[in-house]
This record gives structure tokens, C-alpha cells and sequence, in this order.
């Protein structure tokens, strides 16, 4: 399903999993547990066009042309740390990725992105890159990681949420109308403090449970 300027993956795997996330109950290894699981199931939407190339194999019963991935391998960007909730489960899905990391904190006052760490791996441009973050709330965040994915070299790209607000998505389209955004839901608003109404809380402590 497409909503405006995000497509939202309503498969009902993936919404069961994601209200058992927002209970405030749900302890951190289930948490982290639900996440790796929505993360295997948001990455098999958004690869879904993933260019195969014809490739001869032999059956035990003869030859034939059969479909293989093609194309450099792809790059996964882990927006850290929360980030790093998302990318377990994909590279279960996909082992031999690449794998890049933009470290980066919002500011509690300002709610800027504040960059403490970048490492991706060489050849961007020829690899599609996915970004992944559980929130995009302010898009402090994610248009500052794309923004640095891209002065690498990245031409590629599609970004990857759980949750979403209405704020985020159309900060993030402006500032990055070429990349498309895939998530599990978009929610009603932020708050004063630029959390996700209603939301899952904050994402990272859920997941490595810091408070
Ligand atoms: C959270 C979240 C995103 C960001 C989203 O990270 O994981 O990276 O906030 O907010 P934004 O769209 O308004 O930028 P946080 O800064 O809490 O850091 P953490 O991942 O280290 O917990
Ligand atoms: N970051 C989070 O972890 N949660 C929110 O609701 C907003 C930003």
C-alpha cells in the first residue's frame, strides 16, 4: 500500500508483531526478538525488485537457466545504534551484504542529528543501498545519514522504518526525493519532544533496554 510519499507494508505478520512491540510491557528480548522478525519481513517487500540475472546450474536431473541475484552486492546502512535492531534479521536474509554504519544522536534540545561515526563500505555507487532506522521522527536523523551515504558515493537508495510521522515523511521527501521510504506504519504526530504519537517510545533503549 502506498500512502503518499511512503509505502506502508500492511502485511498482518508484520502489524501483529508491531502492536506487541508498542505494549509498554513487552519485555527488551521480545522487543528485540519482534524487531529482528519485522525485519525479515519488511526486507522480502522491499527487495521485491531486486534485478535477478539467467544463470546454467545442473538439477540432478539436467541443465537449465535459473534466476540468481544480480549486480554488485547490495549495502545495508545501519543508522545506529537503534538501527542495528533492523539489520540483524536482513542479513539473515541476505548474509554476504555490505554493511555500513552512520553513527548519529538527537540532540535532546534541538533535536539535530549529531554525528559521532561513519564507516560504509567502497564501491556505494554501484550497490543498491538501504537504510534502515526503526523511527523516522523529526528525519533529523535519516536525512543526515542519506546525506552522508551519498557524499560517499551512493546513488541507490531506499530507506527503511517501522514507524513513521507525517513530519518525518515529508521532511525526509524534500530533502530526498529519490529515495523512497518503506515502513510498517505511519502514526498520528510528534510531540512536543519530537517522540512518535502514539509510537513504540524510544526505540534504542527498548531494543538494548537502557532505562
Ligand atoms: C532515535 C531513532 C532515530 C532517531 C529518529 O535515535 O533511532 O535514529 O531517534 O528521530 P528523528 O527522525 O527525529 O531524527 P536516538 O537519537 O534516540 O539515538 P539511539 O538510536 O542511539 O537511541
Ligand atoms: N526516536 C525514538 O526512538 N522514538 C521516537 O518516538 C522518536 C524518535
Amino acid at each position: 500500500m502506498s500512502n503518499a510519499d511512503a509505502t506502508v507494508i500492511d502485511h498482518p505478520l508484520v502489524q501483529h508483531k508491531l502492536t506487541l512491540m508498542r505494549m509498554k510491557d513487552t519485555p527488551t528480548a521480545v522487543f528485540r526478538e519482534l524487531l529482528r522478525e519485522i525485519s525479515l519481513l519488511l526486507l522480502y517487500e522491499v527487495a521485491r525488485d531486486l534485478p535477478l540475472v539467467m544463470e546454467e546450474i545442473e538439477t540432478p536431473l539436467e541443465k537449465m537457466q535459473s534466476p540468481v541475484l544480480g549486480g554488485k552486492k547490495l549495502c545495508f546502512v545501519s543508522i545506529l545504534r537503534a538501527g542495528d535492531g533492523l539489520l540483524q534479521g536482513m542479513l539473515d536474509l541476505v548474509p554476504s551484504a555490505r554493511v555500513g554504519h552512520v553513527g548519529l544522536y538527537r540532540d535532546p534540545e534541538t533535536l539535530e542529528a549529531v554525528e559521532y561515526y561513519f564507516k560504509v563500505p567502497h564501491s556505494l555507487g554501484e550497490r543498491l543501498c538501504i537504510v534502515v532506522d526503526p523511527m523516522l521522527a523529526t528525519a533529523h536523523s535519516s536525512i543526515a545519514a542519506v546525506d552522508r551515504v551519498k557524499a560517499a558515493g551512493a546513488r541507490n537508495l531506499k530507506f527503511v522504518c517501522l514507524l513513521a510521522a507525517p513530519e518525518g515523511i515529508q521532511a525526509f521527501g524534500q530533502a530526498h526525493p529519490d529515495v523512497p521510504i518503506y515502513t510498517a506504519a505511519i502514526d498520528r504526530e510528534l510531540n512536543d519532544h519530537g517522540y512518535i504519537l502514539p509510537g513504540l517510545g524510544d526505540a534504542g533503549d527498548r531494543i538494548f533496554g537502557t532505562k
